[in-house]
């Protein structure tokens, strides 16, 4: 071959390259022309459908999927439809790399500049204002889909994390997290629930370096808290749950200590184990990491006089708590903030959690207790209503 025929060939290879797609950037393998998807199709009924992949404009990203956490989120919509979104591409705590990118697309939304081959995680769609909460969002209407894994079916389909390939479309917030392992990138979408949570909690100025904590509640969310509070450096922090093994899971977080509520025949009787826990010394500040509204009603009792609490436990309607409202909280003057969801920093804030967890020694990766196929997702999902395990994930 000439040099000219070698130039020639190099140039008919570069414009086969870009027929279809002048202006994508493209990972340097072959992408696969149609992707798997775990399409919700009916109450606890997902089947696995492929569809092409589209086109991807100049301002998409095509994300090849890593994996991605099953939520509670997604159990409430698999089991009962509160959402009204069947048919849906469930999964918003989902992670991979970018395997093609629309000519526009240089930064994440933190300024980061993205390339193909980084790994990256999705926030809500909703960019202009990085400390908008979900609250904020109801309150404008904008309505709780705009998050992958919760939006409706459209003729894109590949909208949600549960499968081989998602479209992340032009406006959306994207994290490069390149620097992150799997296991860590999975656990980003709800320890941004307690980086919130505790960002909340900061704002009383009762949580301080060394005070006393009560984490009511050691699921998933309970101990990711935990295991934030021990990397912000508090240690006495005391973790109440009525599973044994749950609260053994608390002492790897970095719980100093435990009380299992079950072995106590009323609230005082516990808030008294609780006390003996923090060395004859109720907590100076407790977190509500529960959906049980008696479990709202007995952490009052854990909180000293001039004490703080952050409610977390109640993401979606629980049901009505009875308090004694002179006893819990004026006379002791508690000071208590709700926490729900994040905001785009919480973030960022995450991301260094994350880091910072591993560095001190946390084994936040063996709370993904399950990894299943996305041919196995149903199997994932009713393990999950089980509450078999901790976090489930997907690992398609
Ligand atoms: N605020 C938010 O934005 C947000 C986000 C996600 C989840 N949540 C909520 O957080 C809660 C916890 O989530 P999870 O995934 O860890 O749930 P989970 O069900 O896995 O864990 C809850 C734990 O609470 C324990 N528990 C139940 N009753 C108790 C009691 N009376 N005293 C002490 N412990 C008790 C259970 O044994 C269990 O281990 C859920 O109710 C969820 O809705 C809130
Ligand atoms: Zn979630």
């Amino acid at each position: 071959m000439t040099e000219q025929e070698r130039i020639e060939a190099i140039v008919r290879e570069v414009v086969a390259g870009m027929k279809g797609n002048g202006s994508c950037k493209r990972a340097g393998g072959e992408n696969p022309k149609t992707s798997r998807v775990a399409v919700l199709t009916e109450k606890e009924r997902f089947e696995i459908k492929e569809y092409p992949i589209p086109e991807i404009g100049d301002d998409d990203i095509l994300v090849r999927v890593e994996g991605c956490g099953v939520c509670g989120t997604d159990a409430h919509e698999y089991k009962r439809d509160p959402f009204g979104l069947i048919p849906v591409v469930l999964g918003h705590e989902g992670t991979g790399e970018i395997v093609k990118m629309g000519k526009n697309v240089k930064k994440d939304s933190a300024g980061k500049p993205l390339a193909i081959g980084d790994k990256v995680v999705t926030c809500m769609i909703f960019k202009d204002n990085p400390d908008i909460t979900m609250f904020d969002l109801n309150k404008q209407n904008v309505g709780g889909a705009d998050v992958y894994g919760l939006l409706p079916d459209d003729d894109i389909h590949l909208n949600g994390w549960f499968g081989d390939y998602i479209v992340v479309r032009g406006g959306s917030t994207v994290f490069n997290v390149s620097n992150l392992d799997l296991d860590s990138r999975i656990l980003i979408e709800p320890a941004a629930v307690l980086i919130h949570a505790v960002e909340r909690a900061k704002t009383t100025g009762i949580l301080r370096f060394n005070s006393r904590v009560a984490v009511q509640g050691c699921g998933p969310i309970g101990l990711l808290c935990i295991a934030i509070l021990r990397t912000m450096g508090i240690e006495n922090i005391t973790a109440v749950d009525g599973n044994e093994q749950r609260l053994e899971f608390a002492k790897l977080m970095g719980a100093d200590a435990t009380v299992n509520f079950k072995n106590y025949a009323d609230r005082e009787k516990l808030a008294e184990a609780v006390k003996e826990s923090f060395g004859g010394y109720y907590a100076d500040f407790a977190f509500q990491c529960t959906g049980s509204p008696i479990a709202h009603a007995n952490i009052y009792k854990f909180i000293r006089n001039g004490g703080g609490l952050c409610e977390l436990g109640f993401f979606i309607n629980g049901g009505d708590a009875t308090i004694n409202p002179h006893f819990d909280i004026c006379a002791k003057e508690i000071t208590t903030v709700g926490s729900w969801v994040y905001t785009l920093r919480d973030y960022a804030t995450t991301f260094d959690f994350l880091k910072r967890a591993k560095a001190i020694g946390l084994p936040l990766e063996k709370l993904i207790t399950h990894k299943f196929k996305l041919s196995e997702i149903n199997e994932a999902l009713q393990t999950n209503l089980r509450q078999d395990g901790l976090k489930i994930a997907i690992i398609p």
